[in-house]
């Protein structure tokens, strides 16, 4: 199976049964403030993330970059973060640092959106000398480095042997002089994991919870003979930010995985993320080159926003992470067992 084909699946997967489960964040409830003092006008969304500033707080997350057709959805997502004003992630940068003649299909991003905040992206199994080359690719604000340990195990090509990523990572972070973010790809990530990877210097990290696309649904329709026992593994986006964003040594945190509506979004800077990502969510309007609705969405998810932050009286991102929650169900049961406050 080549790279290129295997791209092409996962979009067509992505788009399908690829979508599942849930976030978690239905456990999440506001405190409604019959008082907020404050006025919608004044409502700033303005955000940071590793010390780069943010304009919106959804970010548009990696998702290709390679195949021949992924050109045209660099691009219509480039133009997407220019028009509603979002920093952009392209997708893993690995098959143009392999073949240079694939490089346009990731530049593309960056020449339409050529003031925007860029990320690059890389997996673990990258070098620091890759790690370099993937930033002066696309001219990235920051570098994104991938893990997908879960995925990797159920593609039958996949990798195998997954030590020495925190070493390989550290070293990155050494060599670059962009902010590094070390995302999941919508397993969850475990407050142990978050502590390692901010020992080691990453600037922040994107939790990448269960909830929406949903890897091990589409390689396992990728299999002859499926592993679906796996088919819900990982920790939700909701549990992933209970366990990561009480760490003694501070880390700036973005939360994935199934972000669809504003509500979702002010529940995760709610719990102490500073931007969410978004990928699933937009692949469809890209695919199908219906730019202007997908304009049309994240309007409406910044209104959302908005509205929600003036109910709760937040009249900003910090102010929206300091307000009341009541977290119920399942993560209130993880967050007792696990000693999470
Ligand atoms: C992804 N994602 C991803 N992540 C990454 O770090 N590098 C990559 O190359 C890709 N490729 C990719 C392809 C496609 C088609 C999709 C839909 C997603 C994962 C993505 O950034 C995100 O973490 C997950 O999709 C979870 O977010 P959503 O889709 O639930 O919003």
């Amino acid at each position: 199976m080549s790279r290129t084909s295997r791209k092409r699946e996962h979009i067509e997967h992505a788009l399908t049964t690829g979508q599942s489960g849930t976030h978690g964040l239905e456990d999440v409830k506001f405190v409604h403030n019959c008082l907020p003092d404050i006025d919608y006008e004044q409502v700033d969304r303005h955000t940071t993330i590793g010390g780069l500033a943010l304009s919106s707080p959804i970010v548009v997350n990696a998702m290709t970059g390679g195949a021949s057709e992924t050109y045209t959805i660099n691009q219509s997502l480039g133009m997407l973060a220019h028009e509603a004003g979002m920093a952009l992630a392209v997708g893993s940068q690995m098959a143009a640092i392999k073949d240079p003649s694939l490089v346009e299909t990731y530049r593309i991003a960056r020449r339409e959106h050529p003031h925007g905040i860029l990320f690059g992206n890389l997996g673990a199994e990258a070098t620091p000398e890759m790690a370099l080359r993937a930033v002066d690719m696309i001219e990235a604000d920051a570098l994104q480095i991938h893990l997908n340990v879960m995925q990797e195990l159920i593609m039958p090509e996949g990798e195998r042997n997954f030590s020495g990523a925190l070493r390989r990572i550290e070293a990155i972070v050494a060599a670059l002089e962009v902010p590094v973010i070390v995302k999941e790809v919508g397993f969850g990530m475990s407050r142990e994991a978050a502590e390692k990877l901010a020992s080691c210097g990453v600037a922040a990290i994107d939790v990448g919870g269960r909830g929406g696309t949903n890897f091990a649904r589409i390689e396992n329709m990728r299999r002859t003979q499926p592993f679906d026992i796996l088919n819900e593994w990982g920790i939700s986006t909701a549990v992933s930010l209970l366990e990561v964003t009480q760490l003694e040594e501070r880390i700036d945190v973005m939360a994935t995985g199934g972000i669809r509506t504003g509500l979702d979004v002010a529940r995760c800077l709610a719990l102490g993320a500073s931007c969410v990502g978004m990928a699933g969510a937009f692949l469809r309007y890209a695919v199908h080159g219906e730019m202007q609705e997908a304009i049309e969405y994240v309007r409406g998810l910044h209104k959302e926003l908005t509205v929600i932050m003036t109910a709760l009286g937040a009249s900003s991102i910090p102010s929206l992470q300091r307000v009341p929650l009541v977290v119920t169900g399942d993560a209130y049961h993880w967050a007792a067992q696990r000693g999470i406050d």
